[in-house]
């Protein structure tokens, strides 16, 4: 471990993020030289809500250097785009977007392009952005997020190109400025980084072990997000439920649930996402007791096949997964599941597949987030053969969408004439509002702006597949 973390090798020494501070000064300095007052900032984020969380620190820090912020990138004078790796689309979509940004950087030569996260943390992309794309000023990783006013000092300062992608560990830096998106919906990460080394999934070769934030740093940060006016906070972590293994947590993701729903006020309680081997009995009772808790579980199974959840290193079966969803229901009868699907899996037969076609049917899931298999560089899957070309696998996943939309289809149908209540939300079209029922499902509603950030009950009226339609009730 090198000397910017603290002794227990989890956190970033608080020296180190006092140094920050003092780049952070220097920074602002250099900015109004150049630009004057107000230096304009464009933030873009693909991918999960790590990513989202990520970019509220990254904005948090950005606006402390000085930076206000703008909606598009013609208008900035720094463009950052936080990216995901998850699938090859996610990145094929960042590198159209920075080669669009080639003419605008020509007209503007002193604009700043930035570009960080998931995928930026693997070593063949950021040679790629270093040889064929020299308009990139900075590139960082996911972990040298709390470096970024040294980093964009260097920039500023040396005119010099900068590409931060050391591999480490990673550590938590606590306390990083947060520029949040929403006063109602908030973010709040409780662990970062993963130890699963499914076969197919880069994420812990790009976000680094799993490491847990204290429970009384979350539990402040869950308070003061409370007084400031949220009124959803949802634990981010790409597996909650392994929540707390460092030595000094003290208590497990049940636990820590429940203390959160101790905290006074009317608030809901969200989290994701779940990996069903550590989604345990004492879990699914701490959701039913918990009256905060949405009666909600994001809980992926990738597959309703046993081979294929042991060539995934998902380390349990179709049974356990069923028993547990039985379990959940049994304490928590409206329950609300979601989870998601990789088709297409190298090796996959058809016969396999089908076997993911009844779990789908068995566990009647609100709605499920349905992936054909992405060959990620690096990970196990890679090296797998892979003989059923992409068409086929297209197929597949249509027959799987279909199946899935008549369960929710009959879902929303069964919820007209019913009464939710939801936490109102903006909605792009002029007199209308939008909600989420507590197993996560869209009402759209009529209703003045005044509403948005408060509780409120809505009849639904209508329903389509995935959106319901609703009126305001008592
Ligand atoms: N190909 C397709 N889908 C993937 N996911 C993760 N890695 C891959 C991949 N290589 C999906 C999984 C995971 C979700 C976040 O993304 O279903 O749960
Ligand atoms: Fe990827 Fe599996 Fe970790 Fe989820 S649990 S981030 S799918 S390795």
């Amino acid at each position: 471990m090198d000397n910017f973390s603290d002794k227990s090798g989890v956190f970033v020494n608080p020296s180190e993020l006092e140094r920050q501070r003092k780049f952070t000064e220097l920074v602002k300095t250099v900015l109004t030289a150049r630009f004057g007052n107000e230096p304009k900032a464009f933030v873009h984020t693909y991918g999960c809500q790590g990513n989202v969380s990520d970019s509220e620190r990254i904005k948090g820090q950005l606006r402390n250097m000085g930076y206000t912020f703008v909606l598009s990138p013609e208008e900035a004078d720094l463009v950052l785009f936080n990216t995901c790796a998850v699938r090859e689309h996610a990145e094929d979509r960042v590198f159209g977007n920075v080669g669009a940004l080639k003419p605008l950087k020509e007209k503007k030569r002193d604009m700043i392009i930035v570009l960080c996260g998931c995928m930026m943390q693997q070593k063949h992309i950021s040679e790629r952005i270093k040889k064929s794309y020299p308009y990139v000023n900075l590139v960082f990783g996911t972990f040298a997020v709390h470096k970024l006013p040294e980093m964009l000092y260097t920039v500023l300062s040396r005119s010099k190109r900068v590409f931060e992608i050391s591999a480490s560990d990673g550590l938590i830096a606590e306390g990083l400025p947060t520029e949040r998106d929403s006063g109602a919906k908030a973010w709040l990460p409780i662990m970062y980084g993963c130890d699963n080394f499914c076969s197919y999934c880069v994420v812990p070769l790009v976000r680094g072990r799993e490491r847990s934030r204290l429970p009384e740093d979350i539990i402040n940060e869950a308070k003061e997000l409370i007084a400031g006016g949220a009124k959803e906070i949802t634990l981010l972590g790409q597996n909650v439920n392994s929540y707390g293994k460092n030595p000094d947590c003290g208590v497990n993701f049940a636990r820590l649930l429940r203390r959160i729903n101790d905290i006074d006020g009317d608030f809901i309680i969200r989290f994701m996402t779940s990996h069903p081997k550590d989604c345990t009995h004492e879990l699914l009772d701490a959701m039913a007791d918990c009256e905060k808790v949405a009666k909600h579980l994001h809980l992926p199974v990738q597959s309703g096949c046993d081979r294929i959840l042991k060539e995934m290193n998902r380390k349990y079966t179709r049974a356990q997964y069923l028993d547990l969803i039985r379990y959940a229901r049994e304490k928590m009868p409206d329950l609300s599941i979601t989870g998601d699907i990789i088709v297409g899996f190298p090796g996959e037969t058809y016969e396999e597949f089908l076997e993911t076609v009844s779990l789908i049917k068995e566990v009647r899931y609100t709605s499920l987030f349905t992936f054909i298999y992405s060959k990620r560089e690096g990970t196990k899957a890679a090296k797998m053969p892979d003989p059923v070309p992409y068409a086929e696998k297209s197929k597949w996943f249509r027959e799987l969408c279909a199946v899935q939309e008549e369960t929710a289809g009959k879902r929303t149908a069964s919820m007209v004439g019913k009464i939710y209540r939801v936490l109102t939300e903006p909605n792009e079209t002029e007199g209308k509002l939008t909600g989420r029922t507590e197993g996560n499902i869209t009402i759209e509603f009529d209703g003045p702006k005044k509403l948005i950030g408060q509780f409120v009950n809505v009849r639904v009226t209508d329903a389509l597949t995935w959106v319901l339609f609703g009126e305001l009730a008592e």
